[in-house]
């Protein structure tokens, strides 16, 4: 579904990620693990469209969209829900999941189907409809970004460190939501620094280090071979603090 092929990306002369080869299939839930500026973000960018490929491919179900831009990608069903959520915070629930469906084009009434079918996945969302994004706490915030990403009725969601600055127990809910989602056959490819829980959905992962793939395989495999892992994610937390 997608092939991401030597891919390099630079910041001016910083070069950020530099030779990149990922491929995602169709309904596989695939992780991408690495420390801090590993490349993880710059990855997942790059594959939006948000970022420019200084060389390499990205192709989607066949199609080379390297050149494409981000809201065309976001059309052929492309979506990422970025680090750091990205919420309109002054903004109320519902404002935030209609802003998903920016590309579609669709008068605001004829959405009122999708809230709702979107809100069935996120009971504390249905609740505060109407609240201020900003108003949320930091667990309910990753669930309305995850739910904003639907909006735009992805094929493959991309969701770069879901975990970030929440509890474990928070963590453990979110990653139960992904999972039913992977179980609806929703193509996911989520960043993350806690190896384990992310290991726990994942069929296949790749650990990124300074900019290239260090290791990749089933997450069984990773999951097996923990010293591995540990050894490009040192300076990670390993598994959310108890
Ligand atoms: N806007 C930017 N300008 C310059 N360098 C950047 C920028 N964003 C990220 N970088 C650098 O690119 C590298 C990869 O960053 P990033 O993709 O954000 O890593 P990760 O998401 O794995 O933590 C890091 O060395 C980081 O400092
Ligand atoms: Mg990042």
């Amino acid at each position: 579904m997608i092939d991401v092929s030597a891919l390099e990306v630079s910041y001016g002369p910083v070069t950020a990620v530099r030779g990149i080869d990922l491929t995602v299939g169709s309904g596989e839930v695939v992780v991408v693990l690495g420390r801090n500026g590993a490349g993880k973000t710059t990855t997942l960018k790059a594959m939006a469209g948000l970022l420019p490929s200084s060389s390499g491919s990205i192709w989607l179900d066949g199609e080379d969209v390297t050149s494409l831009p981000a809201e065309r990608r976001v059309e052929r069903g492309l979506v990422l829900v970025p680090e750091g959520r990205g919420m309109f915070a002054e903004l109320s629930v519902r404002e935030n999941l209609i802003m998903g469906a920016y590309h579609r084009r669709l008068p605001r009434s004829r959405l009122a189907p999708d809230i709702d079918r979107v809100t069935a996945r996120f009971p504390r969302l249905t609740e505060r409809l109407e609240q201020p994004a900003g108003s949320l706490s930091g667990g309910e915030q990753q669930m309305l970004a995850i739910a904003r990403g639907l909006m735009a009725e992805p094929r493959v969601l991309m969701v770069d460190e879901p975990s970030l600055g929440l509890a474990p127990i928070v963590i453990e809910l979110l990653y139960e939501l992904l999972a039913d989602l992977a179980r609806s056959g929703l193509t996911l490819v989520i960043v993350e620094q806690y190896v384990q829980v992310a290991l726990g959905v994942a069929d296949r992962a790749y650990v990124l280090d300074k900019g290239v793939v260090a290791l990749s395989g089933t997450a069984a495999e990773l999951a097996a071979s923990p010293d591995l892992v540990d050894a490009y994610l040192s300076s990670a937390p390993q598994e959310a603090p108890a």
